[in-house]
């Protein structure tokens, strides 16, 4: 595995697993996949009060129920949670950030959530109430760092303006066929649909003021579609990933992992199968460093596909 530095004091594996998914499984299953990303080396587990949806909070409920069966996992892993997606609607409201994150303690069974991030977006936030809700949990002991998602250049700069805490994380849609965040700068100057800036140059701005990309669905085309990996309408990059895996000797997977690693800006993957299987190919990603041409040559392949 590999590791960052995050904050100034989280030593954090670069690949991380998302629970999103995990609402259905028994506590039995969930416990084999935790200790499965253990033994990878993957210490950073991310959560949203949202996740597993109808009820909300379901993953987290469940994650407890391990840690309940494990306290000694705790002090090995950094957990992050998220707030202020509602039904319909956001809140960066003081009060719902400091109810969120009681509840998401309470069901995960901790007292205290290592990184807070704001989930999406809130048109109507007021970036001093967030700075109250961050200095109260702070102080409290009950949230050491936080972040954001989703969330672009101009707001980020706002409201760390208002904020005593530095933001050390912005978690972002990110892979070969969700890469929107790269044309700008490699189509700049050009007629093409990429060189569309959809993002504020996210990328660089992130580099230059020390944020950690957190990259989510790293299978995903959208947000809704089901994964790009063996499907043929992605066929042409599945082609192009499949020759790197056989020339690795790994699972496709496992070449997109090393794929958004290669990228310099030590991008975090989060990764969300159900799979113990799935878990162990993909995390042979870490160990592949793809050169120069191999990168461009997938990133070729999917840009031109999903044009
Ligand atoms: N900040 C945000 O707005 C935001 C939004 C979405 C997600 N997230 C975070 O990102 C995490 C990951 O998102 P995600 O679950 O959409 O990511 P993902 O890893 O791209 O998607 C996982 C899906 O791909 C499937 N899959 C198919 N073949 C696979 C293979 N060979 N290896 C691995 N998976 C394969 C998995 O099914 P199996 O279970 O059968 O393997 C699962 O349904 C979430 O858990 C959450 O923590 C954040």
């Amino acid at each position: 595995m590999k590791y960052l530095k995050l904050g100034d004091d989280l030593h954090a594996s670069q690949l991380i697993y998302g629970v999103m998914r995990t609402a259905d499984l028994s506590v039995e299953e969930m416990e084999e996949l935790v200790k499965t990303a253990l033994d990878e080396g993957v210490n950073f587990f991310d959560h949203a009060d949202i996740y597993g949806a109808p009820d909300d909070g379901a993953c987290e409920q469940l994650f407890g129920e391990v840690l309940k069966r494990h306290p000694e996992y705790r002090k090995k892993m950094i957990l992050q949670t998220k707030c202020g997606i509602m039904h319909g609607s956001y809140d960066f409201s003081k009060k719902h950030i400091l109810e969120s994150v009681d509840k998401s303690l309470e069901r995960l069974q901790t007292d205290y959530i290592d990184i807070l991030l704001l989930h999406r977006p809130d048109a109507l936030y007021e970036p001093e109430e967030i700075a109250e809700a961050f200095d109260e949990l702070e102080r409290a002991g009950k949230v050491r760092h936080f972040g954001v998602s989703n969330m672009p250049p101009m707001q980020i700069d706002y409201l760390q303006s208002k904020l005593n805490q530095k933001l050390i994380v912005n978690q972002l849609h990110f892979n070969p066929a969700h890469a929107g965040m790269l044309g700008p700068t490699l189509f700049m100057n050009t007629p093409e649909e990429p060189a569309y800036d959809r993002d504020g140059y996210i990328i660089d701005y992130t580099r230059l003021h020390n944020i950690t990309i957190q990259a989510w669905s790293i299978f995903q085309p959208t947000s809704k579609d089901g994964t790009y990996l063996d499907n043929p309408k992605y066929q042409e990059l599945n082609d192009c990933l499949e020759k790197y895996a056989k020339k690795y000797n790994v699972e496709k997977s496992a070449i997109v992992v090393a794929w958004i690693m290669r990228h310099p800006a030590h991008i975090q993957p989060i990764f969300g199968t159900t799979k113990v299987e799935h878990l162990k190919q993909l995390a042979k990603g870490v160990d592949i460093e793809l050169d120069r041409l191999e990168w461009y040559d997938i990133y070729n392949h999917a840009v031109q596909e999903v044009q």
